[in-house]
């Protein structure tokens, strides 16, 4: 977010968002190894939401918790903050990675990102999308119609590198058996996360990352969530509806969407935007909330203005405790 607002009206949305991710993190730092999903993504849900109530500025939450996990608040449509100062639309994603979470497993984290008001895609009934995302180095050379040994072809050129250096990431579902036996088959070396596409994407977007590119189909909200980090960090990306259940491909086409609309970045997110995430399980990317002599630490990312900054937040206080 740079062109049309203030200075200071960037740097209270930064503000809000880290305080939203750093406060969802820390409630759902209970939850963590208790094997309850739902609880822990309804308390960072919670935190996120009563951040964002006070928020300086009128907020519209365009991709919310969502329909596919049936949550009761922070629903699309929302509005949220206290009316005094910017407009801007949201998407949140209070815990990514939910079962990380549950189960302790490395990668889950707090997401939030920002825009203008009516920059942000609405997926409607669509829940999943098929996704290419690449870092900088990459930009203009993706293709979702591509054969996936093209598209390491055409990325690995781009970034000067051979097939066999190229580290890709997909999920690790039934439904990418063969992409990543392809992947596997052309030499890249394939990291199979088994949930996580948001992470999974800051993996090819950061310079300090650990891979080029990330294939698959994820989540429709985590994609615009990822097209805000892609904005910022002057990545790619193409998205394109792809539905998992009759039901959903009936209701795509019910509310008018092309299922062969092949979507870019800047459609996904139309205007300049922020991205914020806090760890809330120790992963490659962030580090889990910490309590040192009464003090609790949070890691945390913002991309912004053109740039990532990793942030330590300090507050006194315990944890919170379930
Ligand atoms: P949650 O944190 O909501 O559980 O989402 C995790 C996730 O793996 C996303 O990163 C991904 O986009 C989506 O779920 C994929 O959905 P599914 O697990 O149903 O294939």
């Amino acid at each position: 977010m740079q062109e049309t607002r203030t200075r200071s009206d960037i740097h209270t949305l930064e503000a809000v968002a880290l305080g939203a991710t750093q406060q969802a993190a820390l409630a759902s730092y209970p939850w963590v190894g208790r094997h309850d999903k739902d609880a822990a993504d309804a308390a960072a849900t919670e935190a996120m939401r009563q951040v964002l109530a006070d928020a300086p500025g009128r907020g519209t939450v365009v991709i919310g918790e969502g329909e596919k996990d049936e949550a009761p608040m922070l629903f699309n449509g929302e509005t949220v903050g206290n009316g005094d100062g910017p407009d801007f639309d949201i998407a949140v994603d209070p815990l990514e990675g939910t079962s990380f979470c549950a189960k302790s497993l490395p990668g889950a984290m707090a997401t939030i990102a920002f825009a203008e008001p009516g920059t942000l895609w609405s997926p409607g009934p669509g829940f999943y999308m098929d996704k290419i995302v690449v870092g900088p180095g990459a930009k203009g050379v993706i293709d979702l119609d591509a054969p996936p040994e093209s598209t390491l072809d055409s990325v690995a050129k781009a970034l000067g590198k051979k097939v066999s250096e190229m580290r890709v990431v997909v999920m690790d579902k039934p439904r990418h058996t063969d992409l990543i036996a392809r992947l596997l088959a052309a030499g890249a070396a394939v990291h199979t996360p088994a949930e996580g596409d948001v992470g999974g994407s800051l993996e090819a977007l950061l310079p300090t990352g650990d891979a080029d590119l990330l294939l698959g189909i994820g989540g429709t909200p985590e994609g615009v969530m990822t097209a805000a980090a892609v904005r910022g960090l002057g990545g790619d990306m193409l998205g394109r509806l792809a539905p998992q259940r009759q039901e959903e491909a009936d209701a795509i086409r019910a509310a008018g969407m092309d299922l062969d609309r092949i979507y870019t970045c800047d459609e996904l997110v139309g205007g300049d935007a922020l991205f914020a995430a806090t760890g809330v399980t120790s992963g490659s990317l962030l580090g889990r909330p910490r309590e040192s002599e009464g003090a609790l630490l949070a890691e945390s990312l913002l991309v912004s203005r053109g740039q990532v900054r990793r942030i330590a937040h300090t507050t006194f206080g315990s944890m919170p405790r379930k």
